[in-house]
């Protein structure tokens, strides 16, 4: 479809991970066939990505790259193919990116070039810039359309509010793996960092109890206070680590039956008991969403008793149209009390990343808005 795209737009490039970023004005994507051009409101960022853009993580993806990550945008320009997409249109951006004659050469733009020689080969020929820009191009079905009169209107979300769907729609993925169903009891571990925070709330719409865990006792306390201001009914409870594993699983056992674990365990938390206690906690026959990176050997608990393990990456499609479905219903937290999010232009790339880091936890997220 035609379009009136500016011949050039603003991108936050890292050209070299020792050099940094670079606001630079580039070429804007066009149209064609299989793609979409969005115009980009509000760019995520994750707690850990100044340290996938300084090396500090050794995540392999090539340069120069546009950084990213999700996004809520609103199509500015669609190719051929478009079937349902239109201009103007508010969309939620999909970062990972699904080989179309292959689906497991799977990446994540902007960030982690994945695993097989077709992944490779895509990041760096196709589909490599991410939303860190004015305008980005993504595959048709990257860009889940939203009902901005429901949302925006009657919901009353901001697009920031919106946003914040780059950090529940992970751990909703998980959760999905793993059937969590109404009424069962998860526990989230650790539960104070971003993406469990946001699986706390996510496991919480779905209809489940939720134990949290974490080191921080303050933190916890936020945590429940900021479920219950959202949901007044929400079964939430909250456990502090101690570092004793069985001291753990008893506290936790101590709830009842608990039927599922979610886990956001990151590298630096490795050595922590936190996602075996909550294993021995576990019913016969109960599942674990892995959803963490880290190296923590839970296997020797889960063999005797039945326990499934299954790792996951982000989620798949049809978890961002069920996602879209409930955030239409209005189940998911909207307004600057339970979404406290800190907004950056790209100039400010630097200290975007630092807040990143630190902003994170239950309701925080911090965006660029190019
Ligand atoms: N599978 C996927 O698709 C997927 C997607 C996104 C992210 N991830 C992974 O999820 C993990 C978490 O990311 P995030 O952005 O949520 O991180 P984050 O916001 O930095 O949170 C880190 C969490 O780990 C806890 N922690 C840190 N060190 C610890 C220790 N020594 N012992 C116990 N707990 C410790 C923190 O507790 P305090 O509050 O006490 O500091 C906090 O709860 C990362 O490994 C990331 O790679 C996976």
């Amino acid at each position: 479809m035609a379009s009136a795209l500016p011949a050039q737009h603003r991108t936050l490039l890292l050209e070299d991970r020792k050099d940094g970023f670079h606001v630079k004005t580039c070429p804007t994507p066009q149209p064609g066939l299989g793609n979409v051009i969005v115009r980009v409101h509000a760019a995520g960022v994750l707690s850990y990505h100044r340290e996938v853009y300084n090396g500090g993580r050794d995540y392999p993806f090539p340069t120069p790259l546009v950084g990213g990550y999700g996004a809520i945008g609103r199509v500015a320009a669609v190719g051929p193919d478009a079937t349902a997409l239109k201009p103007g249109q508010l969309v939620w951006i999909d970062c990972v990116i699904h080989g179309r004659d292959d689906p497991d050469a799977l990446f994540l733009t902007a960030i982690h070039e994945g695993y097989t020689e077709g992944s490779k080969k895509l990041i760096r020929d196709v589909w490599r810039d991410g939303t860190f820009a004015e305008y980005a191009k993504l595959p048709l079905e990257n860009c889940i359309a939203l009902d901005e009169t429901r949302l925006c209107g009657s919901l009353g979300y901001s697009i920031q509010d919106l946003a914040y769907t780059c950090c529940l729609l992970v751990p909703y993925g998980g959760l999905r793996d793993i059937n969590l169903e109404p009424g069962e009891t998860i526990v989230v571990c650790p539960a104070t960092g971003g993406f469990g925070g946001a699986g706390v709330l996510v496991a919480i719409a779905m209809g489940a109890r939720v134990i949290a865990m974490g080191r921080n006792e303050k933190e916890l306390a936020r945590l429940k206070e900021h479920v219950l201001k959202g949901s007044p009914n929400a079964s939430i409870e909250t456990v502090k680590m101690t570092g004793d594993e069985m001291k753990d699983a008893a506290t936790l056992k101590g709830f009842g039956t608990i039927d599922a674990v979610l886990d956001f365990t990151p590298p630096q938390a490795s050595k922590s008991a936190h996602v075996r206690s909550a294993v021995w906690a576990l019913r016969r026959g109960g599942r674990v969403s892995l959803m963490g990176f880290n190296d923590n050997p839970v296997t020797p608990i889960v063999t005797g008793r039945n326990i499934t393990l299954k790792g996951k990456l982000m989620y798949e499609r049809p978890d961002m149209v069920q996602f879209v479905k409930m955030l239409e219903r209005g189940l998911f937290p909207r307004g600057k009390d339970l979404v406290d999010t800190k907004a950056f232009q790209l100039e400010d790339w630097k200290e975007c990343l630092d807040v990143g880091a630190e902003h994170t936890g239950i309701g925080r997220h911090v965006v660029f808005t190019p």
